[in-house]
């Protein structure tokens, strides 16, 4: 049992009943009793702000053109003073690399481009030492067709491993020809299922066929995943994001999927009859054992099922990820535009949904989405600072956990992308197989979505400098190219001016780490059908927040509903100073944060 201290900043200011320890310090389990005044238990992953980590492009150490972990050591104190502390590390295990390490081939070593369990230990004392915590990518749906149970599972019917995966034979379709066993989709484009010439069999591969489904239903696959969380979690890291954790559970019985369940297939897949029951049961097995954050990538769940995974008293997740914001501007893999008051509508019935006993989490991007600003925000050159600052006040000032994706905190944009050859990303190029070379859709109109949608957008490696490739690596050639904005847009020049985003991030973070009621309040919005303005409360107790978002690229002048008082103001992301109290005179993508 690893029962670590751990740090609860606010604890002494907000404090409803005092524990019988140390108020500034608890024992993991022991901190049930510090409640908000609105009725939150106190966690200090509540409080935490996480910053991502896609391990292959955010810092390169050896010169071999691909990030690793030495590179995110000798970063750690850029992100401690950025003010994060916690970091989602995306997967660093040993894996062929089909999809970028979510095809893991073995969950107990480092991938060697990475480095070496020696360099995971010596960044995880770097994090510790700086006294921010460690989240990783725990991805257990599938494994690689390298891993060693599936190299076993796949050589005969009888072996001991054959029930670690999922096989069916075919079937026999109208034509007299033979079939897959049903129709599910792979989230990668084409059938769910892989014929495997040594048995005749098919398997289950939601994703690509290199990432084979785990057999959930099987005790001993669940036993094998509850130790390897514990081989991790004994060696000090604070807790996981798991990888659609929602598909876990299969209705096993594979019937054929019918036109709409394929329209919203992700929501099928999602509901498989054991979740909650396995989610449980993991917790009871390893979450309960630890003090530990864990976040669930969850495709398929709606804002209102939240709660069946994070209510407390459920003992499943601490948090998920919903998609309906991050993917307001999609229709499936189509660009789609979106609207504020669509936006809006999400965070508020988010809020609705959620009780006390569930907690939420705040992401626009991540290593699955394009840029920040680029989606959400403006980024040609007048307002692409202005619009990445707003975005930034928004993230930290609404209500839940925030993650902030690498590169965001410098307004990285999206990717000039003009060629097949520029992406790298497996879905990208499949969806070409898919779509282009079947006559479905025009290169250009696929490469033009892509430019837009496309995963690699997020994936480019970080911009540290204006050295040649950004000074993500001393190498000739970084993975996958580097953004030709990197000149203008890089953490040097971030750094060096008091007035970039990067400062800003720094303020905001400081800002939300020491209000109780960004944290923890009650969050209002205040005018839900306005177009551009996105205006809303937080109030915890006395404290109390107006946080006023122009999302428009014109200035306007706002006033406040139902006679509201501005009050002092905190945070303008554009200098603005003056006394205005009932009408506010915005200026495009001005953001600002009042104390009433
Ligand atoms: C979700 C991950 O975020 C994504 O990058 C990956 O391709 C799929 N899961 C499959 O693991």
């Amino acid at each position: 049992m690893n029962l670590r201290l751990i740090a609860l900043p606010l604890i002494a200011t907000l404090c409803a009943t005092v524990a019988a320890q140390s108020s500034s310090t608890v024992a993991a389990k022991s901190d049930s009793t510090h409640i908000t005044p609105n009725g939150y238990t106190q966690k200090w992953w509540k409080e935490a702000v996480v910053y991502q980590i896609y391990p292959r492009s955010f810092k390169d150490s050896n010169g071999d053109g691909i990030g690793d972990l030495p590179g995110i050591t000798s970063k750690l104190d850029y992100l401690q003073a950025l003010g994060v502390n916690v970091i989602w590390l995306s997967p660093h295990f040993d894996s062929p690399n089909a999809d970028n390490g979510y095809d893991i081939r073995d969950y107990r070593k480092v991938m060697k481009e990475f480095g070496t369990m020696a360099d995971f230990d010596a960044m995880l004392k770097g994090i510790k030492q700086r006294h921010m915590k460690l989240i990783i990518d725990l991805v257990v749906n599938h494994t690689s067709d390298e891993h060693r149970w599936f190299v076993a599972s796949s050589g005969s019917k009888d072996n001991p491993y054959r029930d670690y995966y999922i096989w069916r034979p075919g079937k026999t379709g109208p034509d007299g020809k033979e079939q897959p066993p049903n129709n599910d989709p792979s989230f990668f484009f084409g059938s769910a299922w892989q014929k495997d010439p040594a048995t005749n069999e098919y398997y289950l591969h939601y994703f690509a066929v290199k990432q084979p489904d785990l057999n959930w239903d099987n005790p001993k696959v669940r036993n094998e995943v509850y130790d390897l969380m514990k081989f991790w979690l004994d060696k000090g890291v604070d807790g996981f994001r798991m990888d659609v954790i929602p598909l876990i559970s299969k209705d096993q019985t594979f019937p054929e999927l019918t036109p709409d369940q394929l329209k919203h297939v992700d929501e099928v897949y999602a509901h498989g009859p054991h979740r909650d029951e396995y989610l449980q049961e993991m917790n009871r097995n390893v979450m309960a054992k630890y003090d530990v954050m864990t976040v669930g990538e969850a495709l398929g769940i709606s804002l209102d099922e939240t709660p069946l995974l994070v209510d407390e008293r459920r003992h499943e997740l601490n948090m998920i990820f919903n998609f309906a914001a991050v993917r307001i501007n999609r229709d499936g893999k189509q660009w789609l535009p979106w609207t504020l008051p669509g936006l809006k509508a999400v965070y508020d019935r988010q809020d609705a949904a959620l009780d006390v006993h569930s907690w939420n989490t705040v992401f626009l991007s991540n290593h699955d989405n394009p840029r920040l600003v680029s989606s959400f925000g403006d980024d040609s050159p007048p307002y692409r600072d202005a619009s990445a600052k707003l975005l930034a006040t928004m993230l930290f000032t609404l209500k839940g956990t925030p993650f902030v994706y690498q590169g965001d905190e410098l307004a990285m944009t999206n990717y000039p992308f003009q060629r097949m050859e520029d992406f790298d990303d497996i879905e990208a190029k499949n969806g070409y197989k898919a779509d282009v070379l079947t006559g479905k859709v025009s290169e250009a109109d696929y490469i033009a979505n892509l430019r837009k949608t496309g995963r690699d957008n997020a994936r480019t490696p970080m911009q540290w400098d204006g050295s040649p490739n950004g000074g993500f690596t001393i190498g000739p050639k970084p993975w996958l190219a580097v953004n030709p904005n990197y000149k203008k847009i890089n953490a040097k020049e971030e750094l060096a001016n008091p007035d970039s985003v990067y400062h800003y991030y720094q303020k905001m973070i400081a800002l939300r780490s020491k209000s109780p009621a960004l944290i923890y309040g009650d969050y209002k919005d205040l005018d839900p059908e306005n177009p551009n303005i996105f205006a809303y409360t937080r109030i915890l107790g006395n404290e109390k927040y107006l946080i006023v978002l122009n999302f428009s690229g014109n200035a306007t002048s706002y006033t406040l509903p139902d006679g509201l008082r501005a009050g002092s103001l905190k945070v303008s992301n554009l200098g603005s100073t003056g006394q205005q109290t009932t009408t506010l005179n915005l200026k495009p993508w001005e953001a600002r944060v009042y104390k009433q």
